[in-house]
Parts: structure tokens; C-alpha cells; sequence
């Protein structure tokens, strides 16, 4: 049965551009999640908007000199600009400042208030004596009283990502001043999220499928108690509390924010002539809701949020809430306010949008934080991209227009080696996809590649650049196995890189996309033509990465590091580490082949494998770091080298009786090894 899926991205923030910890943290997941929902055939919906009040707005205008107004819609355009270029599919792309989703917005608060889960209290407030008014949320700093972090804003610590109340900060300082505040008296309406502490608990404990980061977070916070909290501010900017008393009075911004999920619906509904439709995805429990957020957002969509939907009580709730971790840039925290920063639309201006969404995906945030390296990205655009994907579908496709008449080639019959070759693409393209169900964008992409990888060693091994001038039908057997690989290949990039993969459904001259189902098939168009060959990839010079290093460089004021420089330093680097040891002191290591027989996860860690292993005379444990690459089930069963006599350790409670030896690449990928041929376990390494 066709599935509906309703997926939701974080609504950015009106006050800035978009950069790329954006990108990782949500809307790129979320793109490449909806685009491959939809060619499985599920019915499914991708739902965003800006979200345009609050006083991440207003003191951004206050710093421009703007007024708020100004200052968002100069923004929705902007970051709207970013996606479209950037290939992030919205359904729809609304603005919480419409019309539709105030009103949509006071409707939510009148039920909720008329169900008795918001009441008016009054209360001491933060109020700058200088600036002449209270300080909400980030118009006041301070130490969390959690954390110890000094900068703590009045709505959230950034660094632990709890909930505060202004009141709670040690040392509060006014945001825009610096002067310290006093305390005044005001009322606000208060929403009862203590009495959904027991519903939440037992909602988040059902969701044993999420991914750690989010379900444990939001555990922790249920199990230090949740308060009562005010969700109205003393603004004039947002939407008005929709009570005749509440004078001045507007909707906490993460109150009215999250409503604008289901407001954006309702636009969309319109914009089809179908007002009504939104119904069939928000109060459907057979929509599975799923909000792709940055990890700063947790706190809200896993507590807040379900508590305002179940008090509510007409909503669904989420099914699954994918939160990613943060991205740094060069080493470093971003900071927007630094210039530390790589703006969406400035990058744009230099690389294809796929080449972002690349060395974006490849490094996606998922169980830790990652690290955007100019230089990481032009080895990946340059070897993976273009040296393995763009190489085997630009030399198929050319091979075919030289040698083959343009045309899909007709052969009579495969042999084994093409059946299976097909076959392991089909493989492939399952794991790949069982990976994006999971939210493992990172290794279905990798899946990706290996498909290419598989498709060039193919070629190689074939090498019908000879074979052409001896055997033309097995020329064929091989050119059609290829077109056929190129054109699934269109299709399992489409998530990932829909710009190329619409080049290359132009290429093979396809009359439209296929369906995921379709795409596992050998092309059934035998003899179609092929359409104009071109360059998918072009490499990206030295001088084009060292020129955006320095513009980044320059603008945060940091220096940029010399090429010379840089190579020194790892020359040195690289002295300091190798060592030169005797033939004595290595024979000291006791190398061994093991077999995997049995490997489990180690509970509650990301990265750990508990193996049992092996080693011909006996067997043993291992611990072994690979667990974030690799699943226990792809690992059984394989042959690995082993140090045997290494001082056992303990990890997580497991004592590890030697070490697993793989290739690690610089940025922590792991590539198994294995013994080119059959040897027994147990057989030495030397
Ligand atoms: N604007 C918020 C941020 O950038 C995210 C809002 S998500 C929503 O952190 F759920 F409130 F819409
Ligand atoms: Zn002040």
C-alpha cells in the first residue's frame, strides 16, 4: 500500500542567509529523504516556511536598524533563493507572518486554553532599567545554572540545549546594553507541560527506533522535571494572544512556530483547490510525521511540541524525529556573527549545487558533529565524484556513441559474470535503501558509490576497448550491462544529486524518471538512442579551493595558511610519527588472521562491535570501533587481521582480547581488511 508521509524541515529563521550547518543539520536529509520516498511510490509531502518572529528577528533588526518587517522579508527571499538553487524540493514554502497562520495559530491557543492546559500567572520579570523594557528570551544573557555556560540566552543554553526561564540565569546582563537587569512585575499565560510529563515518558519510551541522540536527550529532561512555562512575551512583534485581557501581549515565538507546520499544510492545501486536504495528513494516523531538525531543536519537537499536539488533541504526533548534530567549518565552531561561516548562496555563485549537496551528504552530521574542509571537499568532488561516478558513466556512454552506434546495445545473452554484476547492483541498491529508511544518509550514499565502483571494475575487467576489435558481440554483452548500471544509477543519485541525475536521464535519452522499482531492472529499451554525451563532473583546480579558503580567511579575519606552510606541517607531523623500529621489535607483534563469528552492538554506544573471533586455536572477544560503518550482520562471517598478543582492555564493560587492524582514512573512515585468498584462521600476518 502507498504510504503518506509528511515531512517537515526546521523553519530557518527570517534574520540571516542560510549556510551550510543549515543544509547538514536539516533540510538536505530531509530533501534527500522525500525525493527517495517518492520514488518508492509512497504518497509523500515535503512541508517548510520561514519562521518569522521572535526576537532572533527582532534583534536582528534592531542591530540593522530596520524594523522586523524590513528584516523578514528581505530574508524569505533570500533563503527561499537558496533552496530552490540548492535543489531542496519543498511541497511548500510558507512564512509564519501569513495571515492563515496567525489565525491558525490563535485557534491552537484557544483550544488548548479552553482545555484547561493554559493559564494567566503572575510572575518577576527581567526589565532593563536602561533599554526601558523587559527582556525576553536572547534580549538577556547569562551563566546556565545547568551547564555552568556563560552565555546562556533567556529562552535556551546553547551549549546543554535546555529549556531556561530568563529568571533562572546567573548574572543576567541585557543583550543590547550589557547593563544588569532588574526584576518588575508582569503577567504572562503559562502552558502545563508538567501534566504531560507521564503521556511523554511513555510516547518517547514506545519510540525505540529513534535514533540515541534525541529519545535519551528527551528522557534526561522528563527525568529532571518539567515546568509549567510562560508562551507569551511582551512584544509587539508576532502573534497577539488572542484574549481581550492579553493587551501587548504576543505567542512565545516556539509556541506559534511548530503550528506553522500545520499552517504551511493548510497553505498547500489551498494552492491545489482542495482546502480541506491538509486534514487527510494532520489528523490521519496512518501519516507517519517525521521532522528533520539540527540537535538545538530537540528540546521542542520531542517535548514541547507532542505535549502542545496532545493537549490539542485533534493532531497526530511524530513518528520519527531525525535530529542531526552540528557542522563545523575548517576545525572550527561556525559563528554566523564571526563571518565563520559558508552562505549558501555565495557558494553557489563558484559550484554546482550537487557538488554541495555532496560534500555535504558524504559528511552529514548524524551521530556526531562533523567538520566541512575545503580541502576534504575537493579530494571527494574530485576522486569520488568525478574520478568515480562521472568516469564510469561518461566512459560508457562515450564508448557506446564511438563504438556502438549511439545506440542501447542488443546483445543476445549475458554470461555469469554480467548476471552477477547486475545482480550485486540490485544488492547494493537495497542496502542503499535500507540505509535511508534508517536515516543513515551517509552510508546509503556511500552504497551509491560503490554501485559506480562496481560498474568501473566492471569495464576493467571486461575491457571492451579490446574486446571491440575481436568480439563485438561480447562488446555488447558488456555496454549494455553498463547503460543498464548508468540508468539505475539515474535513479538511485536522484536523492542525492538530482541536477546530474537529470543530466543523465538526458543522456540516456529517458523519457522521464523512473520509479526505484524500475531503476533495479536491466534497461528494457534495448536499441534506444542515446542523447548528447557530456562532462558530468569537472574536476576542481587548486587554485579555485585556495581562492575560497582566503575569501573565508579574510572575511573572519583569521590568516590563511600558506600551501608551503601546510606541507611542512604535516611533513613534520608525519616525522614525529613514524618511527623507524627494528625487524626485532615488530616480530614482537603477533598478527593473525581471524574469522568474524559472531558481532552485536555494544548498548549505548554509536561506535562499538562486541566480535567474537576465530583465531583457529581458539576463540576470542574483540571490541572494535566500527559499528557507526558497519552493521553487525555485514561483518559476520569475515576474515580480519588481529593483533592476538595485545594487553587486553576493557571497553564499556567488555574486555577486549586483542585488536582488529583496518585502514582509516583522516576524517575516521574505516575500510575493513581482508586476505586476497582463502587461509584458515589463525594463519600468521608477517
Ligand atoms: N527557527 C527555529 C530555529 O532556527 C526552528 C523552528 S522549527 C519549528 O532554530 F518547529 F518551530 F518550526
Ligand atoms: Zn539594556
Amino acid at each position: 500500500m502507498r504510504k503518506k508521509v509528511l515531512v517537515t524541515s526546521a523553519l530557518p529563521y527570517a534574520n540571516g542567509p542560510l549556510h551550510i550547518g543549515h543544509i547538514a543539520g536539516a533540510y538536505l536529509p530531509a530533501d534527500i529523504y522525500t525525493r527517495f520516498k517518492r520514488l518508492k511510490g509512497d504518497d509523500v509531502i515535503h512541508i517548510c516556511g520561514t519562521d518569522e518572529h521572535g526576537v532572533a528577528i527582532t534583534i536582528a533588526a534592531e542591530k540593522a536598524g530596520k524594523s522586523p518587517r524590513e528584516i523578514v522579508d528581505y530574508y524569505y527571499e533570500e533563503i527561499k533563493r537558496g533552496f530552490e538553487r540548492l535543489g531542496i524540493a519543498f511541497d511548500n514554502f510558507s512564512r509564519t507572518s501569513k495571515e492563515i497562520h496567525h489565525e491558525n495559530s490563535q485557534k491552537f491557543f484557544l483550544r488548548v486554553y479552553e482545555k484547561g492546559y493554559i493559564y494567566k500567572k503572575e510572575l518577576e520579570q527581567l526589565y532593563c532599567p536602561h533599554c526601558k523594557r523587559f527582556l525576553p528570551d536572547r534580549y538577556v544573557v547569562g551563566t546556565c545554572p545547568y551547564c555552568g555556560y556563560e552565555n546562556a540566552r533567556g529562552d535556551q543554553c546553547e551549549k546543554c540545549g535546555r529549556w531556561l526561564e530568563p529568571t533562572e540565569l546567573i548574572n543576567p546582563r541585557c543583550a543590547i546594553c550589557g547593563s544588569t537587569p532588574i526584576i518588575k512585575e508582569t503577567y504572562h499565560y503559562y502552558f502545563k507541560l508538567s501534566e504531560f510529563s507521564e503521556p511523554l515518558r511513555e510516547w518517547l519510551e514506545s519510540k525505540t527506533h529513534w535514533k540515541e541522540n534525541v529519545r535519551r536527550t528527551a528522557l534526561s529532561w522528563i527525568r529532571d522535571g518539567l515546568r509549567d512555562r510562560a508562551i507569551t512575551r511582551d512584544l509587539e512583534w508576532g502573534v497577539k494572544v488572542p484574549l481581550p485581557e492579553a493587551e501587548g501581549k504576543v505567542l512565545y515565538v516556539w509556541f506559534d512556530a511548530p503550528i506553522g507546520y500545520i499552517s504551511s499544510t493548510m497553505e498547500w492545501a489551498i494552492n491545489r483547490g482542495k482546502p480541506d486536504e491538509w486534514k487527510e495528513w494532520w489528523m490521519n494516523p496512518d501519516v507517519q510525521l517525521v521532522h528533520f531538525i539540527g540537535k538545538d531543536n530537540i528540546v521542542f519537537h520531542a517535548l514541547i511540541w507532542p505535549a502542545m499536539l496532545m493537549a490539542h488533541g485533534d493532531y497526530i504526533l511524530p513518528s520519527d524525529i531525525p535530529a542531526n548534530e552540528f557542522m563545523n567549518l575548517m576545525g572550527d565552531k561556525l559563528s554566523t556573527s564571526r563571518g565563520w561561516a559558508i552562505w549558501v548562496n555565495e557558494f553557489l555563485d563558484t559550484f554546482p549545487a550537487d557538488y554541495l549537496r555532496y560534500g555535504v551528504a558524504a559528511i552529514l552530521p548524524e551521530t556526531s558533529d562533523a567538520d566541512f574542509n575545503y580541502y576534504d571537499f575537493q579530494t571527494r568532488i574530485n576522486s569520488e565524484l568525478a574520478d568515480n561516478l562521472g568516469n564510469f558513466i561518461n566512459r560508457t556512454l562515450a564508448f557506446i556513441k564511438k563504438y556502438l552506434d549511439g545506440r542501447v546495445p542488443d546483445p543476445q545473452n549475458l554470461g555469469d559474470y554480467d548476471t552477477e554484476t547486475l545482480e550485486k547492483v540490485k544488492e547494493l541498491a537495497n542496502e542503499m535503501s535500507n540505509y535511508i529508511e534508517q536515516f543513515e544518509f551517509r552510508k546509503a550514499l556511500w552504497k551509491l558509490m560503490e554501485i559506480s565502483s562496481l560498474g568501473n571494475r566492471y569495464f576493467d575487467r571486461k575491457a571492451p576497448w579490446s574486446t571491440r576489435k575481436t568480439d563485438i558481440e561480447e562488446t555488447k554483452r558488456t555496454l549494455y550491462v553498463c547503460e543498464s548500471i548508468v540508468r539505475s544509477l539515474s535513479t538511485f543519485m536522484e536523492p542525492y544529486l538530482p541536477f546530474s541525475a537529470e543530466k543523465v536521464r538526458k543522456m540516456l535519452n529517458l523519457s522521464g524518471k523512473l520509479s526505484w522499482e524500475e531503476a533495479m531492472r536491466p534497461d528494457p529499451e534495448k536499441g534506444r538512442e542515446l542523447g548528447k554525451v557530456e562532462i558530468l563532473y569537472k574536476k576542481l583546480d587548486d587554485d579555485v579551493i585556495e581562492l575560497e579558503v582566503r575569501k573565508l580567511m579574510e572575511r573572519a579575519g583569521k590568516k590563511a595558511p600558506e600551501k608551503e606552510e601546510k606541507k611542512e606541517e604535516k611533513g613534520m607531523a608525519e616525522e614525529k610519527e613514524v618511527q623507524i623500529i627494528t625487524y626485532e621489535e615488530f616480530s614482537k607483534m603477533d598478527i593473525r588472521i581471524a574469522k568474524i563469528l559472531e558481532a552485536e552492538k555494544i548498548e549505548g554506544t554509536d561506535k562499538l562491535l562486541k566480535l567474537k573471533i576465530d583465531l583457529g586455536t581458539e576463540q576470542r572477544t574483540l571490541v572494535a570501533g566500527i559499528a557507526h560503518q558497519y552493521s553487525p550482520e555485514e561483518v559476520v562471517g569475515k576474515y580480519i587481521p588481529v593483533i592476538a598478543n595485545l594487553k587486553p582492555r576493557k571497553m564499556r564493560g567488555v574486555t577486549s582480547q586483542g585488536m582488529m587492524l583496518a585502514a582509516v582514512t583522516e576524517d575516521g573512515k574505516i575500510a575493513l581488511l581482508h586476505p586476497n585468498q582463502d587461509v584458515p584462521p589463525g594463519t600468521k600476518v608477517s
